[in-house]
């Protein structure tokens, strides 16, 4: 019997990455591939990266430069990089990186065992189009795996917004939504391999408009419900929002499916109407605020998180301070904020106005203050209340085990009966920065 070829993946930047991650790794199970931890243990590496923010083509050709030493001791050795920056950059990186055998785009991994055959031949490989069929219903299915019990899902992906610091509607391509039936298909499939929770992923996820079974196109929040019936999942999120496609029957879900969990990440990258108006949000600060008020009226408990850019081009002192403001109306529980950083092929990267760097350093450590104060005072308020965790994995200690409370705060509780898996109420007794002790009520 020959060894199953050792397939090691490297995953950068966003959740989407993490799922495309895994089909990746399943298709390529169908070609007899077997996950590694260990690159320098390897038959294939793949590199997933992530276009987003800064130099990032620059750190993956230095990771691939990292490679050379493995691929000098076992030439058979070969080495992919898939995702946004193999999106961006195409050709590119077999010129720069003679090392490099694969260049896969987001759109086409389906087509990676081919690729992979090729590859294997000797040939070198590159795919960045934009297909016309559709990935998922083309990927080749490797072992059906017990899964962990929280899961991503992809429903929608793509991005039609065109902020104009953004490379993501360029990587990504035009907002497609994935049919209602093969999401229910793919959601009882992680539910019978163990799932309880399901996190719905899309660029834009709010936007999501899949074609039904009946040939309506189905809103999220009826995506939402539809997957509420299914029997063993316990819990449903979604994640990334825009708050001009947050529609009413989707705030109405926060009220009424016992299912969807109160925790909504919608970024609004900036609390300035001038700069939000320059990167072509298409909202203002005031119509963010009372987004989330509708919100906190479904929901009260909601527990808000977002992205920030400071150092737009053009980003005032006022400017700036009108993002603090935000922040001090709003009150995240979670937030995520950046330098902004001029991205290639983007409107906003030909403007000559740039914010002095160490101006924009500045004004992060400040945000990120503010946040990080905001972030602490959530934590400490769960402090005496119950929560609701989804226990995920066995913790550091003996006998511990660790999940996610409704709010997607981390917990640990001393519970050696606890199974992974199993849902139950927790007394919160010590907050963290990053995480919760609690005991079983
Ligand atoms: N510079 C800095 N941050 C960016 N983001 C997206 N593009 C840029 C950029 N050019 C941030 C936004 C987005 C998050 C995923 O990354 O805040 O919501
Ligand atoms: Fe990028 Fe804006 Fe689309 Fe989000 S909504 S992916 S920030 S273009």
């Amino acid at each position: 019997m020959t060894e199953p070829k050792k397939l090691f993946v490297k995953t950068y930047g966003c959740q989407m990455n993490v799922y495309d991650s895994e089909r990746m790794a399943e298709a390529l199970g169908a070609s007899g591939y077997v996950p590694t931890d260990r690159a320098d243990d390897a038959d294939m590496i793949l590199l997933n990266t992530c276009h987003i923010r800064e130099k990032a083509a620059e750190k993956v050709y230095s990771e691939l430069g990292r490679f050379k030493p493995l691929k000098a001791a076992k030439p058979d050795l070969k080495i992919g990089v898939a995702g946004c920056v193999a999106q961006a950059e195409g050709e590119e990186i077999m010129r720069r990186q003679p090392m490099v055998d694969l260049v896969v785009g987001p759109q086409t991994y389906h087509r990676l065992p081919e690729m992979e055959r090729a590859v294997r031949a000797g040939a070198r490989a590159v795919d960045t189009e934009f297909p016309p069929e559709d990935k998922f219903a083309h990927l080749p299915r490797g072992p059906r795996a017990r899964r962990a019990p929280a899961a991503f899902l992809t429903v929608q992906e793509g991005c039609d917004k065109f902020c104009s610091f953004c490379v993501v509607p360029y990587t990504r391509g035009a907002e497609v939504s994935r049919p209602a039936e093969r999401v229910l298909a793919e959601a009882r499939d992680l539910v019978d391999r163990g799932v309880r929770e399901i996190t719905l992923l899309g660029q834009n996820v709010n936007a999501y408009h899949g074609a039904g079974e009946d040939g309506s196109e189905w809103s999220l929040a009826r995506l939402i419900d539809a997957l509420a019936a299914i029997d063993g999942l316990a819990r449903i999120r979604f994640t990334t929002s825009h708050p001009n496609d947050m529609r009413d029957d989707l705030i109405g879900a926060f009220a009424t499916q016992p299912k969807l969990m109160p925790y909504l990440h919608l970024p609004v990258q900036a609390g300035s109407d001038r700069i939000l108006k320059r990167m072509n949000r298409k909202h203002t600060a005031e119509s963010y605020i009372r987004l989330i008020e509708r919100l906190r009226a479904a929901r009260p408990d909601l527990l808000l998180s977002g992205d920030f850019i400071v150092g737009f081009p053009g980003e005032t002192e006022a400017d700036f301070e009108d993002t603090l403001a935000l922040v001090r109306t709003v009150g995240y529980g979670q937030a995520y904020s950046f330098k902004y950083s001029p991205r290639p092929g983007t409107p906003a990267a030909e403007r000559a106005d740039m914010v002095d760097d160490a101006v924009a350093s500045d004004r992060l450590a400040r945000l990120q203050a503010l946040l990080t104060e905001q972030q602490r005072a959530a934590q400490a308020a769960m402090v005496g209340r119950e929560a609701s965790v989804l226990f995920e994995k066995p913790g550091r200690m003996p006998g511990q085990m660790v999940g996610k409370s409704e709010y997607l705060q981390a917990v640990h509780v001393t519970a050696p009966q606890i199974a992974a898996g199993e849902i139950a109420r927790v007394r919160i007794v010590e907050a963290a920065p990053n995480s919760l002790a609690g005991a079983l009520v």
